[in-house]
């Protein structure tokens, strides 16, 4: 069911440091910074030649990364993203095998313009696991 790893997502307190990791630290290609108000982060991306890290630092009061960073001050990886061809009949599937969404089970837009959705990090081995429309 599941196909290409789309990304690691890893939390940071400070988005230009952890870039700055990434890009001159570690060689990398670096997107812009973007603000995702409507998803309570900023993100940065680091193109990698078969994958993408997911810089995410807290946007704004409530964000839903802020909790994971009181836990983990120094970052950490919040969350990986497989890419599946057909997001309601990998949802069906997972479902009817036991695993739970999250939120109201619903595909919501991503940060990628594509409907994605979240897995119970409890169902899978402790990792949040975010399943996007290939
Ligand atoms: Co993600």
């Amino acid at each position: 069911m599941i196909g290409r790893l789309n990304h690691v997502a890893i939390a940071v307190s400070d988005i230009d440091a952890a870039t700055a990791v990434y890009r001159d630290t570690l060689g990398a290609e670096v997107s812009a910074k973007v603000a995702q108000t409507e998803h309570g982060v900023t993100t940065v991306f680091i193109n990698l030649p078969n994958t993408k890290i997911e810089l995410l630092e807290p946007l704004g009061a409530g964000s839903p990364i802020a909790r994971f960073l009181e836990k983990n001050p120094t970052g950490g990886i919040h969350h990986v993203c497989y890419e599946v061809e057909d997001i309601l009949a990998a949802r069906d599937q997972l479902v009817a095998r036991g695993a739970r969404v999250l939120g109201d089970g619903e595909p919501k837009i991503g940060a990628h313009g594509k409907p994605v959705l979240f897995l119970h990090p409890k169902d899978f081995l402790g990792t949040l696991t975010e399943l996007e429309q290939a």
